[in-house]
């Protein structure tokens, strides 16, 4: 009999279906137990999917279920806690679900407890398997556009939420460069919070990657009356490609083409599926391994760093903190319009 990885996934929200239903699809896990700080929150996943056991401690599950694989899908600012407490329990794996933390220390921390006790850490930024963005990154490595240049992206509702997806998809689809320098400005005169941490109103950035290539993010900045739809784009010197979530288009010296990817897998599935190759040793480089998100959560908060600086941030970043946090604790970034909210609580 083939042995299969016991589960255990801390966070039974939103987002825990996903995992569920990825775990129970591909073949070699077992999801044995749950854990919620909300009872009532536990109590409805384990009704609708048939989980057999709860907990509300999730450092009990850890001590009494001898998990092998842990999912953190609670907010971010308790990945880096969850995830050290999950690696020194004797896990094989976490898969933690994206932002990886809200700071480079949080992320750092947890990378480096993952790598003590010789857990695999994967992030969840599932949109490295989706099949439009995949196509995307094989077009441009075999030359389509030329010499990527610039990617372009527009995200809404704050940085660390959607902004990783689309920073860590960028930096997937131009063959993970490593970060050189960023530049950002940043607003935020009302109090805005996304998921527990503190978010900006808006802000735009530059990033600029080993081998040439910059980015260009904008988060929550207001759209231009009657301006074109903008998507998620990559210039190169002999042409662009704009990426769709199912759909892709390539604009070049030989024409337009398009390509249209339906499908009925989720991403979630795919990662779940690779994770255990993984997990197996099948693969070396698993494509969602936290050293790649670690990079992410860097650009981020270099974006953040170069207000707080005023200047260009360059690449390792000294900061460990959020340099966000650091400029709302001393009052460098006012609130204008008291009245504390959060978009997604
Ligand atoms: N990959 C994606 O596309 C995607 C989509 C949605 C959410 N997410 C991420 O998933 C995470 C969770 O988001 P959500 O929307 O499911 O949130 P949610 O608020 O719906 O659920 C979070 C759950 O975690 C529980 N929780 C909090 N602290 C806990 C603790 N210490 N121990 C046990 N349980 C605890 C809460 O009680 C809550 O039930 C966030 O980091 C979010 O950004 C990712």
């Amino acid at each position: 009999m083939s042995s299969k990885y016991r589960v255990g996934i801390i966070g039974c929200g939103r987002i825990a279906p996903a995992h569920v239903n990825s775990f129970r699809a591909v073949e070699g896990y077992d999801l044995v137990a749950v854990a919620d700080v909300k009872r009532e929150a536990g109590e409805t996943l384990c009704s609708k999917f048939g989980i057999g056991t709860l907990y509300d401690d999730y450092r009990e599950m850890l001590q009494r279920e001898d998990l092998d694989v842990v999912t953190v899908a609670t907010w971010a600012g308790s990945h880096s806690e969850i995830t050290i407490d999950a690696a020194a329990a004797g896990v094989k794996g976490i898969l933690c679900e994206k932002p990886m933390a809200p700071s480079l220390g949080e992320a750092e921390a947890m990378l480096a407890a993952c790598d003590r006790h010789g857990v695999k850490l994967a992030i969840g930024h599932q949109h490295r398997f989706d099949p439009s963005w995949n196509r995307g990154k094989e077009l441009i490595a075999e030359g389509a556009i030329g010499q990527p240049l610039l990617a372009l992206c527009k995200v809404t509702d704050g940085l660390l939420n959607n902004g990783t997806h689309f920073i860590d998809g960028i930096r997937y689809i131009l063959g993970d460069p490593a970060p050189a320098w960023a530049m950002g400005q940043v607003e935020r005169r009302t109090d805005r919070y996304e998921r527990g941490e503190p978010i900006e109103d808006c802000l735009a950035g530059v990033i600029a990657f080993a081998g040439g290539a910059q980015a260009l993010i904008e988060v929550d900045l207001p759209a231009v009356e009657d301006g074109p739809a903008w998507p998620y784009t990559f210039v190169g010197t002999q042409g662009r490609v704009e990426l769709g979530w199912k759909d892709l288009t390539l604009i070049s010296a030989s024409g337009k083409q398009q390509w249209a990817f339906p499908s009925d897998e989720s991403s979630h599935v795919r990662q779940a599926r690779e994770y255990k190759r993984w997990l197996d040793g099948e693969i070396e480089d698993y494509r969602g391994s936290a050293d790649k998100a670690l990079h992410t959560v860097a650009v981020m908060m270099s974006i953040y760093e170069s207000v707080q600086g005023r200047g260009v941030a360059r690449f390792p970043l000294s900061t460990k903190e959020s340099p966000l946090k650091a400029m709302l604790r001393d009052g460098r970034l006012p609130v204008e319009k008291p009245g504390k909210y959060d978009i997604r609580a």
